[in-house]
């Protein structure tokens, strides 16, 4: 850990498949009043696509920043139901949530499409939310560094700009499970991520790039899990859809980067 490099914590909730637009209101307001007088730290919503719109009006005046959970890598044409860069920058985004476990699993994307994201993104002027992480099977068979360095090669090329990228460690045993990885796990992956990033694209790139924490993270153990020198934040699932929780999650980073200043 290099101690002296400081990094801005992000906590980015993933709204997934969840909320209608009456309850997306309820729970942008609930965030508003939960998180008044934190400072020091990124607060990202990425709710569906169909909510984006109403959502930049539900932030407007709030530090929330805006995020969308998938785009594709074209800026226009005959793409029945996907929705491009251009667009979510029309719509007030400023993040975007790339290479999810669940797209990964159930809409088979993987290095080569998410190559494609990830650069239109950037190229687009969005920060890519890069989800990488294992699955039990291959932890078990101590094979998690591998899979995530192939993750990241697969997909972030040097031309990145360390500014525009956020990483998401996700081990996917971990999401929506409940179980979730012990702050030491995470922040083992998370250094090794660190270094490979170091080898691979320069040490600049590795200082720059916020590596977030992504499964089952909630107000009991979010200030231990982001204690850890590695961990830049959190990806939030389930939690971030209670405007407590989440406001929760936000307040121990809040509480981690006043302590580190
Ligand atoms: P979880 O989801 O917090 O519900 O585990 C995290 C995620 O999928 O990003």
């Amino acid at each position: 850990m290099d101690g002296e490099v400081m990094r801005t914590p992000l906590i980015a909730g993933n709204w997934k498949m969840h909320k209608t637009l009456t309850e997306a209101r309820e729970l942008v307001k609930g965030i508003r009043e939960g998180i008044e007088g934190i400072s020091g730290v990124e607060v990202l919503i990425c709710p569906p696509f169909q909510h984006l719109l109403p959502m930049a009006g539900a932030i407007d005046g709030s530090p929330i920043m805006l995020g969308a959970q998938n785009a594709h890598y074209e800026p226009q044409g005959a793409f029945t139901g996907e929705v491009s860069v251009p667009m979510l920058k029309d719509a007030g985004c400023t993040h975007v949530i790339l290479g999810h476990s669940e797209r990964r699993q159930y809409f088979a994307e993987g290095g080569p499409l998410l190559a494609k994201k990830v650069r239109a993104a950037v190229a687009g002027g969005l920060n890519a939310i890069f989800c990488v992480g294992e699955i039990l099977e291959e932890r078990e068979a101590g094979r998690t560094q591998a899979v995530v360095e192939r993750h990241i090669s697969d997909v972030i090329r040097a031309d990145v700009p360390a500014e525009r990228l956020i990483i998401a460690y996700e081990p996917v045993w971990a999401i929506g499970t409940g179980r979730t990885a012990t702050p030491g796990q995470a922040q083992e992956v998370q250094a090794f991520i660190r270094s490979m990033l170091a080898s691979t694209y320069g040490q600049a790139m590795a200082d720059a790039v916020r590596i977030l924490y992504g499964g089952s993270v909630k107000p009991s153990n979010a200030a231990d899990l982001l204690a850890q020198p590695d961990i830049d934040g959190a990806l939030v699932g389930g939690a971030c859809l209670v405007a407590a929780d989440f406001a929760a999650i936000i307040k121990a980073a809040g509480i981690r980067a006043a302590a580190s200043s």
